[in-house]
């Protein structure tokens, strides 16, 4: 049993002790499965805002389908399929027109449709076949999130990020990188943080915090998993936000996850026994979208709260360091198990399973069950 929530052994797979797996029912997953494919009625990170300019064409790989971005005069975003429909020349090569596209091969023109309003050529006649399919798109939180699945797009759905928001009073920085692994193995990663006490070890953790265990609850949609780690010794990151006296403090790890690839860490340290400060704690944003089945965007931010003083200097460290843990540390390992791991169904590898284990399970198992609840569905079942 976990100190409080729900205990890890309320999940499939982990046993009483919270450490061993039941093998058989995770055996269980039928040979048509083992390809899992992507979960395509859901909101997944596109890019940064920044990353679409007005008057350029962007071009960006998303669950294995090349997706082409622009503006609209509006500033709206707009989403197409990234492949003109007469020779399938990758629209980006073409050029803007207003609000429309021109493949640059023979000249059709799209709308932010994906209709075909212009054939230059002869009578001007329109086959039916001419149009290329358009992605629902919605700005927020400085994110531009994209909905790939036929269902209709709620965006309702969209995860809140408000802490990124202009106005907020979060003192915010951003960064992206690629991951050559797939998004779930990346996903495990951020919802098992015992690994700062290795991976990032001095950095972002400390040997004093593999004590605490994970708690793994549900609410509101969402899979939490937080660790309260008290009278650990300082890691470098919240030494430097905290008191910058290497003393002892109690910290915190409260990861929220929203499928398939939205997580937000509440992450600091406080006095032992203290309260939570303005200081010590950040938001951590982690954005991870498939681009292909073992390629990863990795969008990352973070958010300090209002009240912080501001210190420009200080946000440039956080995020310097930050990337260093992402980019330098967490990549090469997780990369590295993609190259074992290939395109394997994990469960069949039989893995040895900890209590560390209980959210990463929950999480993949999560998705699996939407992936197949997504299939019958269009299935007819
Ligand atoms: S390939 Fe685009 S118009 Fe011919
Ligand atoms: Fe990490």
């Amino acid at each position: 049993m976990c100190a409080r929530g729900v205990p890890i052994d309320a999940y499939p797979g982990v046993d009483r002790a919270g450490a061993r797996l039941h093998r058989a029912p995770l055996n269980r997953i039928p040979e048509q499965e083992r390809s899992m494919g992507f979960l395509r009625n859901a909101w997944y990170v596109a890019c940064w805002s920044e990353d679409v300019q007005a008057g350029e064409l962007f071009r960006r790989k998303l669950l294995d389908e090349d997706v082409v971005f622009y503006r609209k005069a509006d500033g709206d975003p707009v989403a197409l399929f990234n492949r003109c429909p007469h020779r399938f020349i990758p629209l980006h090569l073409g050029h803007l027109k207003g609000d429309t596209i021109e493949c640059c091969y023979h000249g059709l023109q799209f709308d932010c449709t994906g209709r075909c309003i212009k054939n230059p050529h002869g009578d001007g006649r329109i086959p039916a076949a001419a149009n290329v399919r358009s992605y629902p798109v919605v700005e927020r939180h400085g994110i531009v999130w994209i909905w790939m699945g036929d269902r209709e797009a709620d965006a309702a759905l969209i995860p809140d990020y408000s802490m990124l928001d202009a106005g907020s009073g979060f003192h915010t920085t951003k960064g992206a990188i690629n991951i050559a692994a797939n998004y779930i193995l990346m996903g495990e990663n951020l919802l098992d943080l015992s690994h700062v006490a290795y991976l990032h070890k001095g950095l972002l953790g400390s040997a004093q915090m593999l004590q605490t265990l994970p708690v793994v609850r549900e609410e509101n949609g969402a899979l939490h998993v937080d660790r309260d780690m008290p009278n650990v010794d300082v890691p470098a990151v919240f030494n430097m936000l905290f008191r910058q006296d290497g003393k002892p403090v109690d910290a915190w790890q409260n990861m929220r996850w929203t499928a398939p690839g939205c997580y937000l860490l509440d992450a600091g340290v406080k006095a032992p026994g203290g309260e939570r400060e303005v200081r010590g704690w950040y938001y951590g944003i982690h954005l991870v979208t498939p681009e292909t089945s073992s390629t990863t965007h990795y969008h990352f931010a973070s958010a300090r709260p209002p009240g912080t003083a501001f210190d420009a200097a200080t946000d440039e460290e956080l995020a310097r360091l930050r990337r260093i843990a992402f980019a330098e540390q967490d990549k090469p390992i997780v990369d590295a198990q993609q190259q074992v791991v290939g395109d394997q169904d994990l469960w069949a590898m039989k893995p040895a399973l900890l209590a560390i284990d209980a959210g990463p399970v929950r999480m993949r198992r999560t998705i699996e069950g939407l992936i197949r609840a997504e299939r019958e569905a269009a299935a007819g079942h």
